[in-house]
């Protein structure tokens, strides 16, 4: 006789599944999943651990369980992630956006002296629109090279109601658009490109290579932000930028080479070197 699948009986097998897949979190991913298939959220799921699932339901959460097997981002699966306590849409044409990447927002919010904001490499929209959240008075720009990301990122503003205050740019960082900006803020793709295939396969597999790799040494996208920033910025804006681990270091002698000020590095909340800052020096207008 066929077994009866119960919500808590089918939370157990996936989480072992996953586990033995290799997934990070095999229990909150299995219940994520489950909870999407059932309609329920997580506190739904523990009140209903008895409730036999149907076949239907079975064969609906089984396809979701297939794709996390093959380490397909649980994010890409819902379609959705969270950033900024905000809810965002996700597809395979945009980065998820990282809670590390939170830190770039706070110190945004810290320096902004103006409300011209220049967010390069927008992926879905995770910056412009956080900072456009906050900053009631904020005109942001948002630039990405991808446009499949750039629609990804217009559906996030249309979402959290900030549409109006957002322009969504296709463009390349080598030729940033002339502002001036208050502030510019970017986290590039930074990862030097022998590196791709030593990273998790739900990264190296799935998410999207234009949004990785910064050139040989990952740091690219870093020159090409500190030679344009001095035209781009008005006098004492500020350039912030989020960089991998090792880079800190590298990306402040590059903004200080470039001519930029007060050159500042902040570290996120699991103490890794997170954000790198620097400003346009204050035109002396003494004559
Ligand atoms: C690391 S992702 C960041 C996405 C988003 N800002 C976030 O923090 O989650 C980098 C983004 O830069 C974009 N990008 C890559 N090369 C670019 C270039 N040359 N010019 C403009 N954007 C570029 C990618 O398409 C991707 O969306």
């Amino acid at each position: 006789m066929a077994q009866t699948w119960t919500v808590l009986k089918i939370l157990q097998w996936t989480t072992d599944y996953f586990h033995d897949k290799g997934i990070e979190s095999p229990r909150r991913d299995a219940e994520l999943l489950l909870g999407a298939s059932l309609g329920l959220d997580r506190v739904g799921l523990y009140l209903h651990f008895d409730r036999p699932l149907e076949e239907s339901e079975l064969s609906a959460y089984r396809a979701l369980v297939v794709r996390r097997a093959k380490r397909e981002p649980l994010q890409y699966i819902l379609g959705e992630t969270e950033f900024w306590s905000l809810p965002f849409c996700v597809s395979p044409a945009v980065l998820i956006p990282r809670p590390d990447t939170e830190v770039l927002v706070e110190e945004s919010l810290r320096l902004a002296g103006g409300h011209r904001i220049l967010d390069v490499g927008t992926g879905s929209g995770a910056i412009a629109v956080a900072l456009a959240h906050e900053l009631a008075d904020a005109q942001v720009v948002a630039l990405d090279i991808s446009p499949d990301a750039l629609a990804v990122a217009e559906r996030n503003a249309r979402r959290n109601s900030v549409e109006d205050r957002i322009t969504f740019l296709q463009g390349d960082l080598a030729h940033l658009p002339a502002g001036p900006f208050d502030l510019i803020v970017s986290n590039p793709p930074y990862i030097p490109a022998a590196d791709v295939e030593g990273l998790m396969p739900e990264v190296r597999e799935f998410e999207p290579r234009q949004a990785l790799v910064g050139g040989s040494d990952g740091l690219d996208p870093y020159r090409a932000l500190a030679r344009q920033a001095s035209f781009c910025l008005v006098p004492g804006g500020w350039l912030l930028v989020e960089v991998g681990i090792y880079q800190a270091s590298d990306v402040q002698r590059l903004f200080a080479d470039a001519g930029l000020k007060e050159v500042f590095c902040r570290d996120d909340y699991g103490g890794v070197p997170r954000v790198v800052g620097a400003r346009t020096g204050v035109v002396d207008r003494a004559v």
